[in-house]
């Protein structure tokens, strides 16, 4: 097992991991500001495979930024492990994770963001925008690089398998697809309308964990996923 790199936006680096067993791949997003931030860690057993790949980009103890949109192992798991790593690095997350679990699951304070506040990194501002319950979870939340409009979507069009680190093939099929298997979203009334309010940014690239970075048409592509989701919920 190894972990490739991939430059898929100006000092934005994907890192994926392929498991062939589980049929599936994990993402991170090393954005290499002034101030280096990692977009959610990896699962901890992963953190040897991922901070060695970030290793060739950044010195791994230099980084500053740990963030990631929702508490599961694959988008926090490693924290901890990197917090002690480096020893400047700060967990960032909205108001709702921090109250919530991070005040206590961080083994140093987090650095809460409101919706919409903007972190400057240094060569990259960081919008954090409150997502709750999309794609699951109460302190969801999602990342939007406005120096390369670039939006760090998590879960969002999870597909199963191994792919490119760039694409501009239709998300939204294999999105249904794994959705068929996992039925990991949240299928709340509101699930599009949060959607539909992301599709408004101005977006070059939605940087999924569990796919390649898209680079067609992002707009269509977040509302042909909010109309999924719409007739999922009116199905059930
Ligand atoms: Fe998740
Ligand atoms: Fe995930």
């Amino acid at each position: 097992m190894e972990t490739r790199i991939e430059e898929v936006a100006p000092g934005i680096h994907q890192l994926t991991t392929h498991i062939a067993e589980m049929n599936f791949s994990f993402n991170q997003y090393l954005i290499a500001g002034d101030e280096p931030m990692l977009f959610h860690t990896g699962p901890r057993q992963m953190f040897p495979l991922v901070s060695e790949a970030v290793g060739r980009v950044v010195p791994a103890d230099q980084m500053r930024w740990i963030s990631f949109g929702h508490v599961e192992a694959d988008e926090c798991g490693s924290m901890n492990e990197w917090l002690a790593m480096a020893p400047q690095s700060t967990v960032v997350q909205g108001m709702t994770g921090c109250m919530v679990s991070l005040n206590d699951l961080a083994d140093r304070a987090p650095r809460p963001l409101a919706d919409g506040e903007v972190l400057d990194i240094g060569g990259h501002r960081m919008r954090w925008i409150d997502t709750p319950h999309v794609p699951h979870a109460w302190e969801a939340g999602i990342v939007y690089d406005e120096t390369t409009r670039t939006l760090f979507c998590g879960d969002l069009f999870t597909q199963t398998g191994a792919y490119a680190s760039s694409s501009t093939a239709d998300l939204v099929g294999p999105a249904g697809a794994a959705e068929d298997i996992f039925r990991s979203t949240s299928l709340a009334p509101s699930t599009g309308a949060t959607l539909r309010r992301l599709a408004d940014l101005d977006i070059a690239a939605l940087a999924l964990m569990h796919g390649p970075t898209f680079t067609g048409d992002c707009r269509t592509a977040l509302l042909d996923l909010a109309d999924d989701y719409d007739k999922r919920i009116a199905a059930a």
